[in-house]
């Protein structure tokens, strides 16, 4: 199966995308790329977002606008999800998050969940599953997983990087949920890193190298 993702064009995001892979890059600048990354992707996930027509008062004339209708959850994938939360919540200040924590476990690299306080039905129409690293897809998968339980109407996954075998997985097992990314690498190493990738994404934001 092709890999299949919505992967970003844009010009800007290929330029940050290059500084974050940096390994000279260090943890306060690491944090401010993701920032830049996730509020450019996140404009381009939200181009279909459902809108009601208001009206507005200018200084000048009343005319009719714009508000966008759907209540939207961040669901991030602890720890490196949640770099990409803030940047989201300072675009969408109404914007409810519901937080997932999941590790993978270095030797069968399969996801282990270590906090998850969900709602049994959670109060939102589209939730935005946000992780920067996309890998062998466990990680996504097991949070799409939990979150479907949940029933919201439509469910968008944010990754920054991801790998061909994380964007055939995911896609395998949710089909209906469209990816977001920055970038699709070359390949997974025989330790499940991304290859060119950035390393530790989690390690890398939070310093703990
Ligand atoms: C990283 C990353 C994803 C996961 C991706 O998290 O942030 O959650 O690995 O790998 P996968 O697609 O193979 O599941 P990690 O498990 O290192 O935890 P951390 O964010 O707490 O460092
Ligand atoms: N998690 C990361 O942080 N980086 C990878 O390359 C793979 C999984």
């Amino acid at each position: 199966m092709t890999p299949s993702a919505i992967v970003s064009t844009h010009p800007l995001v290929l330029h940050k995308l290059t500084q974050l892979r940096d390994h000279t890059t260090p943890p306060p600048l690491f944090r401010a790329l993701v920032r830049d990354l996730t509020q450019m992707l996140i404009v381009e996930a939200l181009a279909d977002a459902a809108l009601r027509p208001c009206v507005v008062r200018t200084p000048m004339a009343e005319c009719v606008g714009a508000q966008l209708t759907e209540r939207v959850g961040l669901v991030p994938i602890l720890r490196a999800g949640l770099g990409m939360v803030d940047p989201i919540l300072s675009l969408m200040p109404e914007a409810s998050v519901w937080h997932l924590g999941l590790y993978r476990d270095h030797q069968t690299l399969q996801p282990v969940t270590y906090y998850n306080k969900l709602p049994d039905a959670l109060p939102i129409d589209l939730a935005l599953v946000l992780d920067p690293m996309l890998a062998t897809g466990g990680s996504a998968i097991a949070a799409l997983d939990c979150l479907k339980a949940r029933r919201p109407t439509r469910i968008k996954l944010i990754a920054l990087i991801a790998a061909p075998e994380g964007v055939r997985a995911v896609t395998a097992a949710h089909p209906d949920v469209p990816i977001h990314v920055g970038v699709i690498d070359e390949r997974l190493d025989e330790t499940g890193y991304i290859v060119p990738g950035l390393g530790d994404a989690g390690d890398r934001l939070f310093g703990t190298m």
